[in-house]
């Protein structure tokens, strides 16, 4: 009898922010019955997008998806929780660490990390042109 390879259960990130909570469908599947890897890119990109959002305060484009590894497959039910940081801010761009963590349908409670990937997203003006991250107002100020 074939059992799924159960990985050990993994701690949530404490230096990274919770930016995105999903449940992938069985309309989001490939031809294995697991997630298609494209739908997960999809969510990692819209997670990706939050923190820099905070600081463009404007039109943003994704540049580059710098890495993004499937580290397990993703099911039909599992709950994915997106965690990310800024790794750099650059002149015009700013890039983030994205991981994910999946509790498994029938396993909520423990974590498994599916994916981490780095991604950097460019501030664009009204032309599509970049244009300077603006700088983050003080706390409290
Ligand atoms: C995003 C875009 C406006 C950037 O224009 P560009 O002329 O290539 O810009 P630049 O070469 O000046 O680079 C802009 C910033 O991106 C960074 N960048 C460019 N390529 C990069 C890469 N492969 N990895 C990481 N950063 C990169 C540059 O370092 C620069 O950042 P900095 O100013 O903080 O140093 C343009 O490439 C574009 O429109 N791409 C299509 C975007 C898109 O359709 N995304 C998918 C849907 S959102």
């Amino acid at each position: 009898m074939s059992e799924i390879f159960s990985p050990p259960a993994a701690q949530l990130p404490t230096d990274k922010e919770l930016v995105l909570k999903v449940i992938p469908m069985p309309a989001d599947t490939n031809g294995n019955g697991d997630i298609f890897g494209g739908w997960v890119m999809a969510q990692v990109d819209l997670a990706g997008s939050v923190l820099p959002a905070r600081y463009m305060q404007g039109r943003m484009a994704t540049v580059a998806v710098n890495e993004f590894i499937f580290k397990q497959p993703v099911r039909v039910g599992d709950i994915l929780s997106f965690f990310s940081s800024v790794t750099r801010v650059g002149r015009t761009s700013i890039t983030v660490q994205v991981e994910v963590y999946a509790e498994r349908f029938a396993d909520q409670g423990r974590y498994v990390k599916v994916t981490e990937a780095r991604l950097t997203y460019v501030a664009i003006d009204s032309e599509g042109r970049p244009r300077p991250v603006p700088p983050m107002p003080k706390a409290g100020g």
